[in-house]
C-alpha cells in the first residue's frame, strides 16, 4: 500500500533511468566492473572525445541507435504503466528521463523530457540544426541545412555538458506533490540530485523504485525494491485505484 495519501489533483514528476529499459533489452550504465556499457565515458561520451576521434565516438551511437531498431526492444510493463498514468491521473503528469531510448515515445507518453538527449536525433555543430535521425551517422555525412560535411554529432548530452530542460525541470520538481524516480543509480548528476531538491521546495512524498537501493536510496521516504516490469505497475495500480 501506497505510504503517503497522494490528493487526486497531484502533480506528480516521475524520473527515469536506464533500469526501465533493461528489461526491453537495452542494457544499463554501471556495471559491477564499475565500466560504462564496457567503455570508459572519457572516450566515448564527452565533447572532447568526439573532437579527438568522432568515428570512435559515432560508432559507439551506431550500436545504440541500431539496437533501437531490433524488433525484440520494444516498451515493457514499467512504460505502458507510465504512459496509462499520463492518460488516467487527474493531475499532471512529468517523465523526465535520462534514456536516450525512444521508449517512452513508443508507449505514447506525451509530456516527457529527454535531459540527456535523444538517440535517434542528431545536431549541426556549425549552424545548430537538429532533426530526426534514423540511420548511421559518420563524418562523411553533409548538414541537410548548411550543407557542412562532418559537422553532424548525436544529439546527446555528453559528460560536462548542460542537460536539456533544466528550468522546465525545476520548476516541476519544486512544484510536485509526489516526486518517483525508476532505475536510475544516482550516481550522475543533476538528476541525483533531484529527490533533494524536491525534499527541500516542498512536502512532496518521494518514492525510489529500483532493483536494489540507489546511491541516494536513504533520501527516498518510500522504497520498493525489484524489477521495474512488476514495481511500477503494481504501484501505478495503486495510484489509479484510490483516485481514477
Ligand atoms: N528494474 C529496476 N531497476 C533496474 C533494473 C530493472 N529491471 N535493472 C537495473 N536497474 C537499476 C540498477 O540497479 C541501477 O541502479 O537501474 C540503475 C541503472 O543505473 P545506471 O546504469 O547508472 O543508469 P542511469 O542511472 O540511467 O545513468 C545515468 O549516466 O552514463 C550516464 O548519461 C548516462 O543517462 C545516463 C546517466
Amino acid at each position: 500500500m501506497l505510504r503517503r495519501r497522494i490528493g487526486a489533483d497531484a502533480r506528480i514528476v516521475v524520473l527515469t533511468g536506464a533500469g526501465i529499459s533493461a528489461e526491453s533489452g537495452l542494457p544499463t550504465f554501471r556495471g559491477k566492473d564499475g565500466l560504462w556499457e564496457g567503455q570508459r565515458f572519457e572516450d566515448v561520451a564527452t565533447p572532447e572525445a568526439f573532437a579527438r576521434d568522432p568515428e570512435s565516438v559515432h560508432r559507439f551511437y551506431n550500436h545504440r541507435r541500431r539496437q533501437l531498431r531490433d524488433a525484440a526492444v520494444q516498451p515493457n510493463p514499467a512504460h505502458l504503466a507510465l504512459a496509462e498514468l499520463e492518460r488516467r491521473w487527474p493531475g499532471t503528469v512529468l517523465v523526465v528521463t535520462q534514456n536516450v531510448d525512444d521508449l517512452h515515445e513508443r508507449a505514447g507518453q506525451r509530456r516527457l523530457i529527454h535531459m540527456h538527449g535523444q538517440l535517434d536525433r542528431v545536431r549541426c555543430t556549425s549552424c545548430a540544426w537538429t532533426g530526426r535521425w534514423d540511420v548511421d551517422l559518420g563524418t562523411a555525412h553533409a548538414c541537410p541545412h548548411c550543407a557542412r560535411t562532418g559537422s553532424l554529432r548525436p544529439d546527446i548530452v555528453w559528460f560536462g555538458e548542460t542537460p536539456v530542460g533544466m528550468e522546465d525541470i525545476e520548476d516541476a520538481l519544486e512544484a510536485c506533490d509526489l516526486f518517483i524516480a525508476i532505475g536510475t543509480s544516482g550516481s550522475v548528476y543533476p538528476a541525483a540530485g533531484f529527490v533533494e531538491t524536491v525534499r527541500s521546495a516542498s512536502p512532496a512524498h518521494t518514492v525510489e523504485i529500483n532493483l536494489e537501493a540507489s546511491a541516494v536510496g536513504s533520501r527516498f521516504e518510500e522504497r520498493r525494491y525489484g524489477p521495474a516490469s512488476e514495481e511500477v505497475p503494481r504501484f501505478i495500480e495503486e495510484l489509479l485505484t484510490v483516485h481514477a
